[in-house]
């Protein structure tokens, strides 16, 4: 038996006890007659003591052998601590030890293992496994497993079925692009790893499982940021006979019942914005409604009066920063720096305090009255002692622009607190965008989303202005799931990738088979996927999803540990049929 108790057990009522603790040295300090060891394992630490005049001799020695996350078995009896230790749930008692075993020696590590550690990034991710040893790691995990149980409680409660889809499949367009592995039985042809399991789980529906759902890797070969990684976790769900507001209501439930089981918070509101009202308020699709600083649009008011930046513009748009009206021209300016950097591109900013006293300052004076600026100040909403930022271009832009700075303003004013919880609907999306460089229209959901019934008339007209049956999920400004009402028949499945500039024959060989099971009977479904991994990181106050993944890649989209991707030596190419082409050839 290696343990009668874990390190994070023992309490002043076990005194007298013995008892036999496994797990690794997390700090050493020796007196030469005494010697302290904190033995840590997952759940917790606690104080084993050797002692020149009650431990063997030969324990003794061990015992001045030992290293930092040396693994040992330590037997003796519970006494009580001199001096207690208040902050330790173990604090009050430690072990005498009469018997020690050497289970396995360590190395150095290469950062300290504790609450806090001196290792850099880089090197805590190489030796990820050290990294899970410590706290705050360990806890993101713990916390991660918890979530999961509770979705997979809640969902099982609701009648859904967990189904695994295959990973080994064809395209599924999401928007990014597929990672390929190259088939060998197969010359010259490839599996594409899932960018989600969205076609199967609609085949499940065809198939009348009712209501799915699965927790499953998805993997997109995309640009990395802080909420991405290239293999992440859904929880993906589809149902049938479902309209929209079925699925919103389903998953509020949800997203209640899980923010009252693992933060014990209840959430309030959980109110809907259509995508419109939230690029004109907010200026993003995702936007943070913990904190107001709404849009103000100002066209009305700001052009015409004589400030010729603001006259060729297509919008001028502000936000009351509240309380910033005591900003210095200094901290002004840095905003002014920071707006103009590359990342966000705007041309600048201008500037009205609206002063406690209730008089009003601007960098265009010159041009708006103070009668002007009073009514900037209405339309944005700002109260006395607030500060007016003003920016002025073409519409999506200036929106976009606007909108990061919002959000870096209440970063730096602390408006974003961990332990609120905003969720929002935003709904009726476009159905379609269009995109620039390959001059067509793209599925803004993707093509198996269905239009809103009354815009369909819309398609051969104005096509950016259909809206579909689609729905985001956001929290905290972040997006944590989204879904939509599928179609469910093969004429409209047909029409919308003609839409999509798919020829008949391109559709039928991508996706003919899901088309073909249209015609079998398929139920009207709908669903949505969360972003298991953002809604862990969310629940527990953070963006970055990295930290809650086990083994994340870095944002080159490298696993630094096992040194993945790497190459495959040349037999193994042959196999496959492959050949590396150098570039200089
Ligand atoms: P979507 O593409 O919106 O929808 O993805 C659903 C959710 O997955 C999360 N997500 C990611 N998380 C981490 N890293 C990534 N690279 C990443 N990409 C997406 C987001 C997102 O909201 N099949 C549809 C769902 C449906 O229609 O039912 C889908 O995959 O939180």
């Amino acid at each position: 038996m290696y343990r009668s108790h874990t390190c994070g057990e023992l309490r002043i009522e076990d005194k007298q006890k013995e008892v036999t603790l496994s797990g690794w040295v997390q700090k050493i300090r020796d007196k030469g007659f005494m010697i302290w060891v904190d033995l840590r394992d997952r759940y917790g630490v606690t104080q084993l003591i050797f002692d020149e005049e009650r431990t063997p001799k030969e324990m003794m020695e061990k015992a001045s052998r030992l290293g930092r996350e040396f693994v040992i078995q330590a037997t003796g009896e519970v006494i009580e601590r001199e001096s207690k230790n208040p902050n330790m749930p173990t604090g009050d008692v430690e072990i005498l030890v009469k018997e020690l075993t050497i289970l396995n020696t360590s190395e150095v590590p290469p950062f300290t293992i504790e609450e806090e550690t001196d290792g850099g990034e880089d090197l805590r991710m190489k030796y990820r496994y050290l990294d899970i040893r410590r706290n705050p790691v360990k806890e993101k995990l713990i916390f991660r497993s918890k979530v999961a149980m509770e979705v997979r409680n809640f969902l099982s409660d609701k009648g859904f079925i967990e189904v695994e889809t295959p990973v080994l499949i064809k395209s599924t367009p999401e928007g990014a692009r597929d990672f390929v592995v190259p088939s060998r039985m197969n010359e010259g042809q490839f599996y594409a790893l899932p960018q989600s399991p969205q076609t199967f789980k609609q085949l499940l529906m065809v198939g009348g499982m009712d209501k799915y759902f699965q927790i499953v890797k998805c993997f997109r070969d995309e640009d990395l940021r802080a909420d991405r990684q290239p293999e992440f976790t859904q929880i993906d769900c589809e149902m049938a006979f479902v309209e929209q507001e079925d699925v919103l209501n389903i998953f509020e439930d949800f997203t209640r019942q899980l923010v009252k089981k693992v933060k014990n918070v209840e959430v309030k509101e959980f109110p809907r914005m259509t995508y419109a009202d939230a690029m004109r308020k907010y200026g993003n699709d995702k936007p943070d409604i913990r904190f107001g600083m709404e849009f103000g649009e100002l066209n009305d008011l700001a052009k015409n009066k004589g400030f010729n930046v603001f006259d060729q513009q297509e919008l001028v748009v502000g936000i009351a920063v509240p309380g910033a009206a005591s900003f210095t021209r200094k901290e002004i300016d840095k905003l002014i720096d920071w707006v103009k950097r590359p990342q966000v591109g705007a041309n600048g900013l201008v500037w009205v305090k609206y002063n406690e006293d209730g008089t009003l300052k601007s960098s265009v004076d010159k041009f708006y009255s103070p009668e002007d600026l009073q009514e900037w100040a209405e339309r944005t909403g700002a109260k006395p002692g607030d500060l007016i930022l003003v920016m002025a271009g073409n519409t999506d832009k200036t929106r976009t622009q606007l909108s990061a700075l919002r959000m870096h303003l209440a970063n730096e004013l602390g408006l974003r607190k961990a332990d609120e919880f905003a969720p929002l609907w935003v709904v009726d999306f476009p159905l379609l965008e269009w995109d620039e460089e390959t001059e067509r229209y793209h599925a803004m959901h993707h093509p198996f989303t269905s239009p809103k019934p009354e815009d369909i008339k819309l398609l051969d007209t104005e096509p950016g202005k259909v809206r579909a049956n689609a729905y985001d999920l956001v929290l905290n400004g972040n997006e944590i799931g989204g879904g939509s009402i599928r179609i469910h028949d093969r004429k409209t499945q047909e029409m919308m990738f003609g839409h999509l500039g798919f020829t008949p024959e391109e559709a039928k060989a991508q996706f003919g088979f899901l088309m073909d099971a249209f015609q079998y009977g398929a139920p009207p479904h709908g669903g949505i996927a969360f972003g298991f991994d953002r809604l862990v990181a969310i629940l527990g106050g953070q963006e970055t999803i990295r930290d809650y993944i086990a083994f994340p890649k870095n944002n080159a989209g490298r696993d630094v540990m096992i040194d993945a991707p790497s190459k495959i030596d040349e037999e193994q190419l042959k196999e496959l049929n492959l050949q590396i082409v150098s570039e200089t050839e």
